[in-house]
């Protein structure tokens, strides 16, 4: 694509950030088709900001890890003796094998595969066989590099940036908001994971707004949480959030020790923290979305429910994670499907930026944050 194919797509991006709240548009096609703008947003965004890369829960004994990929960046969370996390490159520092692969583990060091040299879990190198033979080599320069870390609510964030904000301050007022749901120390019920040919934006606008139950949710979500009650609320510039009501008489089943007002009981709360991950707090059980960039038009998605430790107590958990679990990947199935088609659509070249329902002020709010990163 052409320099000034790109030009013209950001100052499109400008102009529909610059409109109205209330006259708001969608973004432009090209920045969901354009590898040029992905080559950007990978920069500018996903090595920048604060980007979630997995649940601290789900690391909780020493030595647990789990891997990451970011824009020119391998890094894995690994629990500490301590019980603090660190945030560790993965690429060893002799001759750039990675020490640890995708997913996750336990170990208790980190043995490179290549030549062995071994690493403590805080990075320090233990052992180099041989080295000693080489006087430019010291021990204390070969550590692992340790990057910027915040965990949010339970959810481990992690930014390539020096100069990024502090994320906790940033989304201090979603913190007011939540903070009666009290899910930090809630633990993972069960994951799912996978990959949608669709640009990433794509998928976490999709997760941003419930106006789309009428339609893609229509047999599903829509006959308990109508997508027209929405109630879009007023952002900030690192999250969104809309609420969801049920409809009346409706009530999640109740969890011990989860004390929350018949509003929470009932509704959905949904987050998009930018830019890559949302919840959505649906009373006793929270539903995290988080959607990784593979290319311009793939997306990694992973998906999760999270619970208090009274739901883990429960006779009949077995059944429980089963009935939930099929709910999500029910619900997930719609959205892909819906996302691929979202794709195909904006790949046309009559696709144009259209006009956005006030039920989706969330998306609107979004296309702002994106002209900050990507057209200021
Ligand atoms: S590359 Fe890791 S020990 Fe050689
Ligand atoms: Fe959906």
């Amino acid at each position: 694509m052409a320099q000034g194919d790109r030009s013209s797509a950001l100052d499109q991006l400008r102009h529909a950030a610059s409109l109205g709240i209330d006259e708001a548009v969608s973004l432009p096609p090209r920045c969901y088709r354009d590898p040029a703008i992905y080559e950007l947003e990978q920069r500018e965004i996903f090595g920048r900001d604060w980007i979630h890369i997995g649940r601290a829960c789900d690391i909780s004994e020493p030595g647990d890890y789990l891997a990451a990929d970011l824009p020119g960046a391998a890094v894995m969370a690994v629990r500490q003796k301590d019980g603090s996390i660190k945030v560790l490159s993965r690429v060893c520092r002799h001759r750039g094998a990675l020490v640890a692969s995708e997913g996750s583990g336990h170990s208790g060091v980190f043995s490179c595969p290549y030549h062995r040299w071994t690493y403590e879990l805080d990075g320090r190198l233990r052992a180099a066989p041989t080295m000693e033979g080489n006087p430019a080599f010291k021990r204390e320069n070969c550590a692992l590099p340790e990057f910027r870390m915040e965990i949010w609510q339970g959810f481990i964030f992690v930014t390539l940036s020096a100069d990024a904000a502090p994320l906790g301050a940033a989304l201090a007022p979603l913190s007011v908001m939540i903070d009666k749901y009290d899910i930090g120390d809630w633990r993972s019920a069960f994951s799912v994971e996978d990959v949608w040919d669709t640009n990433w934006k794509v998928a976490f606008e999709n997760a941003c707004e419930s106006y789309h139950h009428i339609g893609f949710h229509q047999h599903s979500l829509d006959p308990i949480w109508p997508g027209l009650t929405t109630q879009p609320g007023k952002g900030d510039e690192a999250f969104n959030f809309h609420v969801v009501p049920s409809i009346p008489d409706f009530r999640y089943r109740e969890v011990e020790g989860v004390t929350l007002d018949d509003g929470a009981m009932s509704h959905f709360f949904i987050c998009g923290i930018y830019p890559s991950l949302t919840l959505v707090l649906a009373g006793p059980s929270t539903i995290w979305f988080s959607f990784e960039p593979l290319s311009v038009d793939r997306v990694r998605v992973r998906a999760g429910q999270l619970n208090p430790a009274a739901y883990f107590d429960a006779p009949n958990l077995e059944e429980m994670v089963a009935g939930d679990r099929a709910m999500l990947v029910g619900i997930l199935e719609e959205d892909k499907v819906g996302c691929l088609g979202v794709q195909q659509g904006l790949s046309m070249a009559d696709a144009a930026s259209g006009p956005l329902s006030p039920l989706e002020r969330p998306i609107a709010e979004f296309v702002r944050y994106l002209a900050r990163r990507l057209a200021a």
